[in-house]
């Protein structure tokens, strides 16, 4: 076997930056850490622990991170063949590097034809409504008069060390800060408020958690799962999805075959939900975090899916080939819908993770719009989170014409609870009772600007109605008891890519107008790649280009004009430490050495 030396490598490495050639230095890269972690996994566990603290990440976090998430950052490695679309996919996802390897086509097949059925008419009926929240994050060790500026990864705690000590710091307030997870007080408050919604049932689309990833257990997310459907219970029914900050470590959601399937989280959840989707449908696909139940008294369907088996930061998917239906949630998926076509249900479709993000695996994003666009007529809508920001997403019949004739379904996106990427939130829909069709999206804001919120606490107010806003901007006009349907909000995006006006209240809103953040490269191209998202929920057409990680600025002083145009990636979900430490390895040559000389030092 032809054996590259230390030197070389780092040479080759260094020869590649320089290059620009970024893909190829990260494919390099990875051969070292397979070569690492197959000569000694706990060498490799304590070198990406060193590295990690050398890029000046916080060493408590550290060490906790790559205790969780290393083992399976080590198996991702030992399943990843060098060359092949997976290391592609690991060098987009962790180094934000190499371009987006085409999907591999599927055909989903389906026990019937496509009925020819449309989308259900309007009964007019009076309306109901039903509640939407999500990413609550509540960080039980919120601390009141912590630092809101800290140098340790969660701020707001006992234990955050403050960056400017005994200086200007802004200490937290009783009611939450947009820097930190969201306190008891802040939870409470919104239940509060939703209490006093006059709504039928509400959906959760997950992640509970804090964001301290770097010591959850077990046994103290079993706790605060438990705790938080206990302070939610006021709310009557709920229909709740899986976050990927539900699972420990974060992101971690091994397929059935792959074996060790986080059963605990599976039961902890459907036991908390059975007394709303009833103990068999809690029970009947406990083994992947999804479940089908009926709104009762109604033909509505829920169906709630486990979309962290589509995450690109779930490192358990990274095989070679990658499964093409991890735990067979897609098959289920395409029963599940054929009964409700077949009994004549509406389908509403819930999950954590949107399926046209770039957090979505393009082959799984595919086979999903797939069966999306086979069962149009009976999916009412879609509904996620986990972005933390106001979005929405369109699925098309067809990929080369997308016209307000094509679109076939809404995914709404829902703003968090967790202020930091905007004023907490939750939403309103207002529905048709016999169709189940959104007339109308009102999202509700606790503005933490106002001086009164850290004092006499949050004021939750009516911040827009999507149908007020959005109505006016397309002809034909909505007559009342419309649905805002696909075609309605594709003809949305035409407004916007015509009237920068509407493009920009649409910015805006999506953080509730806090720290509005300009758009990158120009606002015809902002403008572009937004309206590009929202044409989407097939995750490889929404335009996203690998984005380098946090670690930019550092690769930029290394390789200037290297990364120029290119922006960072913000990660407001919370993702995980691994690809902020192997995110380091791009660019900092003095890193790359410390990874070379260990795995010099074993082989020889
Ligand atoms: C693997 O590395 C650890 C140090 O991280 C060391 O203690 C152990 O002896 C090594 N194992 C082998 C087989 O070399």
């Amino acid at each position: 076997m032809l054996r590259i030396e230390g030197e070389e490598l780092i040479d080759d490495i260094s020869y590649s930056f320089e290059n620009g050639a970024t893909c190829t230095a990260c494919e390099t890269i990875l051969v070292v850490l397979k070569r690492l972690v197959k000569a000694n996994e706990s060498l490799f566990l304590s070198t990406i622990t060193q590295i990690c603290k050398l890029a000046g990440e916080d060493p408590d976090a550290c060490e906790g991170a790559v205790a969780r998430e290393g083992p399976i950052i080590a198996y991702a490695l030992r399943q990843i063949e060098t060359g092949s679309k997976t290391s592609k996919l690991f060098c987009i996802t962790f180094m934000g590097v190499c371009d987006y390897p085409a999907v591999t086509p599927y055909e989903v097949s389906f026990p019937k034809k496509a009925s020819r059925r449309p989308r259900p008419v309007p009964s007019k009926e009076p309306p109901i409504r039903f509640v939407h929240f999500s990413d609550i994050h509540v960080d039980r060790l919120y601390a009141p008069g912590t630092s809101t500026n800290c140098t340790t990864y969660l701020c707001c705690r006992a234990d955050s060390i403050s960056k400017s000590p005994g200086g200007s710091d802004v200490p937290a307030g009783p009611y939450g800060d947009h820097h930190c997870d969201v306190p008891l007080s802040l939870e409470m408050s919104m239940y509060r408020a939703i209490e006093d919604m006059g709504h039928s049932f509400s959906i959760f689309t997950g992640d509970i958690i804090d964001h301290a990833i770097w010591n959850t257990t077990q046994a103290q997310s079993t706790i605060n799962i438990n705790l938080a459907y206990a302070e939610m219970s006021s709310l009557g029914h709920i229909y709740g999805t899986i976050g990927n900050h539900e699972a420990d470590p974060v992101n971690s959601f091994p397929s059935t075959a792959v074996g060790s399937a986080p059963q605990w989280v599976y039961d902890t959840l459907s036991s908390l939900w059975s007394r709303w989707i009833g103990d068999e449908a809690a029970t009947a696909e406990k083994n992947f975090g999804a479940y089908s139940a009926k709104h009762p008294g109604t033909n509505l369907r829920i169906i709630s899916l486990n979309t962290n088996l589509y995450y690109i930061q779930n490192y358990w998917l990274y095989q070679d080939p990658m499964e093409r239906d991890p735990s067979g949630q897609l098959s289920w998926l395409v029963r599940e819908l054929q009964a409700a076509e077949d009994a004549a249900d509406r389908v509403y479709i819930i999950g954590h993770m949107p399926m046209g993000l770039r957090d979505a695996f393009h082959d799984y994003s595919n086979y999903f719009d797939q069966v999306v666009n086979r069962y149009e007529a009976t999916i009412a809508a879609m509904f996620f989170g986990h972005t933390h920001t106001d979005e929405l997403e369109l699925s098309y019949s067809s990929s080369t014409n997308r016209h307000f004739s094509t679109a076939s379904a809404v995914s709404y996106i829902a703003p968090a609870l967790t202020p930091n990427a905007g004023h907490p939130s939750f939403r309103v829909y207002t529905i048709d009772p016999a169709t189940f069709a959104v007339l109308d999206s009102v999202t509700y804001i606790a503005n933490m600007s106002a001086p009164a919120f850290q004092t006499t606490g949050p004021v939750w107010e009516k911040y827009y109605s999507a149908r007020e806003v959005y109505g006016p901007l397309v002809t034909p006009p909505l007559e009342a008891g419309d649905e805002l349907s696909p075609a309605f909000w594709h003809n949305v995006t035409e407004a916007f890519e015509r009237d920068e006006g509407a493009f920009k209240g649409y910015w805006g809103r999506k953080r509730r107008e806090w720290e509005v953040e300009e758009c990158a490269g120009g606002e015809g191209e902002c403008r572009e790649r937004e309206v590009c998202q929202m044409r989407a929920a097939r995750a490889e057409d929404n335009c996203v280009v690998p984005k380098l990680g946090f670690h930019y600025e550092r690769l930029l002083e290394a390789i200037p004009g290297l990364v120029e145009g290119r922006e960072r990636e913000e990660d407001v979900c919370g993702g995980s430490m691994g690809k902020r430490i192997l995110g380091a390895l791009m660019g900092r040559k003095d890193l790359v050495e410390v990874l070379v000389g260990r795995m010099m030092e074993i082989e020889n």
